[in-house]
């Protein structure tokens, strides 16, 4: 037992929530510390979610392009091959440097990291089990709680994920060789991400999806067809409303046995590798969250008011640990948010304008609004949409697929919603979640000035589309 240390601020968790957290409590001249049990900074997203999947998806995609895209760019090159290990390794390096690079940053702002499991003793009190063996504990005027997610099992303990045949998102950013035939249970944005990349790696891919669009929650219904239809061109190729009941594994091959959603069809499906990925679900494990007085949901989710306190009056909470879509971004804001909740009684996160990404070829971005939920809402509404066919760097550039789509108040023609497909729609949804944030309508972006010839010239087509009339289209 090492001595008791005395913090302003502990923050539990390593992940984007939690280090941002930490170094945002430094700042603001708390003393703090942050525990992490992994022994890497950088949480889910870092070690085995967000920067993992987008190396392999980068490098799966130059590899596909060069293999059937360059010569009617006139690029001829010589026989293309994969070096699998190599782009295991450059994915690795992307994640070492980038965890790295956060403890320079705690070491900067003078956050102490602790290594190590901790779990409450007290509302106060933390002991934290040392990766290096011996147990420590330290004092906390306030806790942010910020242990983040992990893989839903699949229910009933039908599918027993093995990490190399049956396979979570983890095992999928790993696997030593190219899987013949894979199948993918879940269509949503881990099983699409995933998915793209072993099949432009070579394997033959069926995404089997329990309903009747793929892309997860918060899609547009006709982004996701065109998502659909764009992913079956690259030879995805798709089941939907069917069901996975099991998996078993047989002589070397995993057999998946599916069912139609109305229960009249049963089919079994063999495969190499079978991924699971039919979501997340928090993780509280060990932290003993009674001895602190905190409570959870009926669905696992620590349960925290408008300012991120949780049951109890000094512990916060974030990320995808509590309520709210899991994503890195969110987590970071809300991070931010809770600190200076500490600090000076106020903060904020505008939940309305939180963008997702699909970072598929095209890639698939959207924020606020979709056209069924103003439809449900019964919200009048205008729609603008442009198609990159119609833009001319995404025609010079030989990438015309998708379009820009805005959905604005009928009345106030405020900008409700943008949705993406198509080229670099990652990076160009940030411009309609600051014109939400600020409150735009869609004549604001209309009437701005946008670099030509750009991509984004397609977002203010679209938006002129939507108030008015698009010129080139
Ligand atoms: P986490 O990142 O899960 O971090 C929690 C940390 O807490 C972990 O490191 C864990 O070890 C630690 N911990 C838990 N319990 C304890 C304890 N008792 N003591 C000490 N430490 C503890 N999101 C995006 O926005 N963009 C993407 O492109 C994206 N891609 C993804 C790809 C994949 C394959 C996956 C799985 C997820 C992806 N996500 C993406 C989601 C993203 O990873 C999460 O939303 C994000 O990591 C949540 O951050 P967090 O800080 O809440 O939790
Ligand atoms: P998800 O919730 O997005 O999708 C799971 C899908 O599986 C759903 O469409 C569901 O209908 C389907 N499903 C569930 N049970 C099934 C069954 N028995 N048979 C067939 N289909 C079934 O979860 P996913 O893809 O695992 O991702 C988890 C989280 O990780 C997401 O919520 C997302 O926030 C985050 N993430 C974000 C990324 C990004 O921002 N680019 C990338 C990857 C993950």
């Amino acid at each position: 037992r090492r001595g008791l240390a005395s913090y302003d601020a502990v923050v539990i968790g390593g992940g984007p929530g939690g280090y941002v957290a930490a170094i945002k409590a430094a700042q603001l001249g708390l003393r703090t510390a942050c525990i992490e049990k992994r022994g890497a900074l950088g949480g889910t997203c870092l070690n085995v979610g967000c920067i993992p999947s987008k190396a392999m998806l980068n490098n799966s995609h130059l590899y596909h392009q060069t293999q059937h895209d360059l010569q009617r760019r006139g690029i001829d090159v010589g026989s293309v091959s994969l070096n699998l290990p190599q782009m295991l390794k450059a994915k690795d390096q992307a994640v070492g440097g980038l965890t790295k690079g956060i403890e320079m940053l705690f070491k900067q702002n003078k956050v102490d990291y602790i290594k190590g499991t901790a779990s409450f003793l007290s509302p106060n009190r933390i002991t934290v089990k040392l990766l290096d063996g011996g147990e420590t504990e330290v004092e906390a005027s306030n806790v942010i709680i910020a242990t983040g997610s992990e893989v839903t099992p699949f229910p009933g303990g039908a599918i027993q994920i093995d990490e190399k045949q049956i396979v979570s998102s983890t095992g999928a950013l790993d696997l030593q060789e190219v899987p013949g035939k894979m199948v993918v249970i879940g269509g949503g944005i881990i099983g699409l991400e995933m998915g793209s990349v072993w099949s432009r790696l070579g394997a033959e891919v069926t995404v089997v999806e329990f309903l009747g669009g793929i892309g997860g929650a918060g899609i547009d219904e006709e982004v996701a067809k065109q998502f659909q239809k764009l992913l079956t061109k690259q030879d995805l190729k798709f089941k939907l409303n069917t069901k996975v009941l099991s998996a078993e594994k047989r002589d070397g091959k995993v057999f998946v046995k599916t069912q139609s959603a109305k229960g009249d069809k049963e089919e079994s499906l063999e495969a190499d590798v079978v991924l699971v990925s039919v979501g997340r679900r928090p993780y509280t494990e060990g932290l003993n969250l009674e001895a602190a007085g905190v409570q959870i949901d009926n669905r696992g989710r620590i349960i925290i008011d408008d300012q991120f306190t949780t049951s109890t009056k000094h512990i916060k909470c974030i990320g995808d640990v509590t309520f709210g879509p899991m994503l890195a971004h969110k987590a970071e804001e809300e991070g931010i948010a809770a600190v200076e909740h500490i600090k000076h009684g106020h903060g904020h996160v505008n939940y309305n304008a939180i963008p997702s990404v699909v970072y598929t070829h095209p890639e698939v971005a959207w924020v606020g609004k979709t056209e069924q939920d103003l439809k449900a809402a019964g919200v009048q509404y205008n729609v603008g949409k442009f198609p990159f066919a119609a833009n001319s760097r995404a025609k010079t550039n030989l990438d015309t697929e998708g379009f820009v789509k805005f959905l604005s108040e009928k009345e106030t023609d405020r900008i409700l919603g943008v949705h993406i497909i198509g080229p670099n729609a990652g990076e160009m949804i940030s411009e309609a979640v600051l014109a939400i944030e600020y409150g735009a309508s869609s004549e604001d972006i209309a009437r701005t000035t946008h670099a030509h010839p750009t991509l984004s010239e397609a977002f203010k087509e679209a938006a002129m589309a939507a108030y008015s009339k698009p010129i080139h289209f």
